[in-house]
């Protein structure tokens, strides 16, 4: 077990709401896909600098310094955590959404109209519209669709490598399913957007909570991910190679700074979201201390920070291997009685393919509509799960505008999937 008992209630006590809401009410928060809950740290972190470093950056006052200190530490945090060595690599927005509609506009300004977009059809929508937007607007031929291996959930990569040729000029990737969990194979995508001169960009934003990301490893041009699935509050940062930052025109104000990251930011930053998120960070700092005697000599060639980073994401994921596994073993004893209804799983659920997948995971319980799931797993059993469409396009390829959805993240516990897998099967038997 990576993470043992005092740990687990270390990291618990971290987060205010993990245990209970703000009633009081004891819960197992399930909903994590949706947004996690917030870290106390990166809460007091915002709280701290909107007080006290209110100011706007520039000035000669204190108040005004400081909040120039905060985002730049705040940006190399960002930095040291996509292990990027430059933080002026690394631009913030309000949602990923918007920066990937800026990005693209971006991009459309070296098109000709004769080009393709390949991406995927697991994809949020968020990585779908706007390049759709530029096929709209005649700057790029075609958006295409790399199919499923749809019994599985996994990307068919002979069709995806089918679909890129010389005219692709970008290959856009989530770098996990946010309705089926499964993790794309990025390093193998990566090469072949290279081997055409395509611009391979990632869409974190799902994976971020649960599992390292390097962007040098992966070798990708932009990568975006959100705060608010990653323990803080809203507000977005996306990763681009300095030379694509340098080279690109964004929509862009022409008094705001010609170099990146200013040139790439709408309006004034918010530097509590900056020490928010090196609140969240120091809080993965702290982890890896927690568990780096389990680390003789991994990472040993990254810095102290980005060592650190990595050992407390490796560790994370080790830990949420075990939530996924408990889940899928869960399920797979769930239908005991010949006529109790069987559960569908959508996405992998061989459990030797563990680290193909992130613990998110979308099922159905037959003859049960998933209102009343999700409402009994609710009141009989604390559950915070959801039934919704959570704009992946997977869920139109699968034909589920409305799926039961649980996703859990590093302060989730096996005790709160034995509740919830014993509640779900006390649905079932009830039926
Ligand atoms: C994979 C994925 N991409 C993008 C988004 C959208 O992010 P944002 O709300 O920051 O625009 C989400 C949100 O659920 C997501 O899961």
């Amino acid at each position: 077990m990576m993470f043992n008992e005092e740990l687990i209630d270390q990291i618990r006590k971290a987060f205010p709401r993990a245990a209970a809401d703000f009633n009081g009410k004891k819960r197992a928060f399930f909903d994590n896909g949706t947004a996690t809950l917030v870290l106390r740290q990166a809460a007091q972190a915002e709280n701290e600098a909107r007080i006290n470093w209110s100011a706007n950056v520039g000035g000669i006052f204190d108040e005004s310094r400081e909040a120039s200190e905060i985002i730049l530490a705040g940006r190399q945090a960002a930095a040291d955590f996509l292990n990027t060595p430059d933080p002026s690599t690394i631009v913030s927005g309000e949602s990923s959404t918007s920066l990937l509609f800026n990005l693209s506009y971006a991009m459309s300004k070296k098109l000709t109209g004769r080009e393709n977009v390949v991406t995927t059809d697991y994809e949020h929508y968020t990585n779908i519209d706007p390049w759709v937007e530029l096929n709209k607007r005649g700057k790029v031929k075609q958006v295409r669709f790399a199919k499923l291996n749809m019994d599985e959930g996994t990307l068919d990569m002979d069709h995806l490598q089918e679909l890129i040729d010389t005219n692709t000029k970008i290959v856009t990737v989530t770098a996990a399913s946010n309705m089926l969990g499964t993790k794309s194979p990025l390093e193998e995508i990566g090469k072949l957007a290279r081997e055409v001169g395509a611009f391979f960009v990632v869409d974190a934003v799902h994976h971020i909570p649960h599992g390292p990301t390097d962007v040098q490893s992966l070798d990708c041009d932009f990568l975006v991910f959100s705060g608010y699935k990653l323990f803080t509050s809203h507000g977005s940062f996306l990763y681009g190679k300095k030379e694509h930052l340098e080279d690109l025109q964004p929509f862009k104000v022409r008094t705001a700074p010609k170099t990146s990251p200013g040139k790439f930011e709408w309006g004034t930053r918010n530097q509590a979201t900056f020490a928010a998120f090196s609140g969240v960070i120091d809080h993965f700092l702290w982890l890896s201390k927690e568990v780096q005697s389990k680390y003789e000599n991994e990472f040993s060639n990254f810095d102290e920070n980005k060592r650190a980073l990595k050992i407390a994401m490796d560790a994370i994921e080790q830990y949420e291997t075990e939530f996924s596994k408990a889940i899928l073993t869960g399920f797979d004893d769930i239908p005991g009685l010949l006529d109790m209804p069987k559960i569908t799983v959508y996405g992998l659920t061989d459990l030797n393919r563990l680290d193909e997948r992130d613990p998110t995971f979308s099922f159905e319980v037959e003859n049960i509509p998933e209102e009343e799931v999700v409402n009994r797993l609710w009141k009989e059993g604390g559950i915070a799960a959801r039934a919704g469409h959570y704009y992946s396009y997977a869920q139109d390829i699968y034909n589920k505008q409305k799926i039961i959805r649980i996703s859990l993240v590093h302060y989730n516990t096996i005790e709160e999937i034995k509740l919830f897998l014993k509640t779900l099967d006390s649905i079932c038997k009830s039926r």
